[in-house]
């Protein structure tokens, strides 16, 4: 899913209600399909505020294999669990009290090295879908334009985010390359540069970090799309 080959053909949604119950179907499909083939589901999640609507659109479908279904997290911002800023806490209050089992990314553990090393080591060795927001900077996880991490061998390690109290943990492009399957979602006219940049511009991760994402599939919706050449997929 991180690679640099094909260029991505984006489904566009025409809002962002459309593309949060679009995305919502992508993660049950993916849920249900990886438990009936393989017993589980190993889902890593993105932050943000993009994936919340879907996650709760997720959360209030019936029937998903939840007991087999293993949540992970692209990465985390060094906050406890309960912090507005956490996204374990924002996707936690979405699903509800749904009973998937919760891979949290350990991040105010003042010992971040160790946590990032705790989680690398129990890592699946695939994920069945990597999820990921955009920022407008076009960065993925927290892997930020410029960013000594873009070249880094581990899989889970502590960064500094362009803002100063940003001291996160992010899955590296080694890590989130283990997925199955990408699924990139952007909503909003603020992200329009950034998806263009890494569905049409030059592979070039250290400058934006999103086009390690563009073989995967991704869903924007028209005002993310705006920037775009003419002939991209309506959804
Ligand atoms: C985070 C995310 C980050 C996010 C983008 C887009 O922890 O913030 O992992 O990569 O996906 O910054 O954020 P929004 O969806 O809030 O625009």
């Amino acid at each position: 899913m991180i690679s640099q080959d094909s260029r991505a053909n984006p489904q566009i949604a025409a809002n962002a209600g459309v593309l949060s119950i679009l995305a919502a179907g992508w993660l049950a499909r993916t849920i249900v399909a990886a438990v009936r083939e393989r017993g589980r589901a190993d889902l890593c999640l993105a932050g943000g505020k993009t994936p919340q609507a879907a996650y709760r659109v997720l959360g209030e479908m019936a029937g998903l294999p939840w007991g087999d279904t293993h949540l992970w997290f692209g990465d985390e911002r060094c906050v406890p669990p309960d912090d507005p800023e956490s996204n374990y806490k924002s996707m936690r209050d979405a699903i509800g009290d749904r009973p998937a089992v919760v891979h949290r990314l350990e991040a105010e553990d003042p010992d971040v090295e160790a946590a990032a090393a705790r989680y690398a080591a129990g890592l699946p060795p695939r994920f069945d879908l990597v999820l990921l927001g955009l920022g407008e900077d076009g960065h993925v996880a927290s892997l930020f334009p410029g960013s000594p991490v873009l070249d880094e061998d581990r899989y889970v390690v502590p960064v500094l985010g362009p803002h100063a109290l940003a001291a996160r943990l992010t899955l590296t492009p080694r890590a989130l390359a283990a997925g199955r399957a990408g699924l990139v979602l952007a909503s909003g006219v603020g992200k329009a540069a950034a998806v263009s940049a890494a569905l049409t511009g030059p592979f070039d991760p250290k400058r934006c970090p999103a086009v390690l994402a563009r073989r995967g599939q991704w869903l924007i919706d028209r005002e993310a799309a705006s920037a775009l050449p003419r002939g991209f997929r309506l959804a």
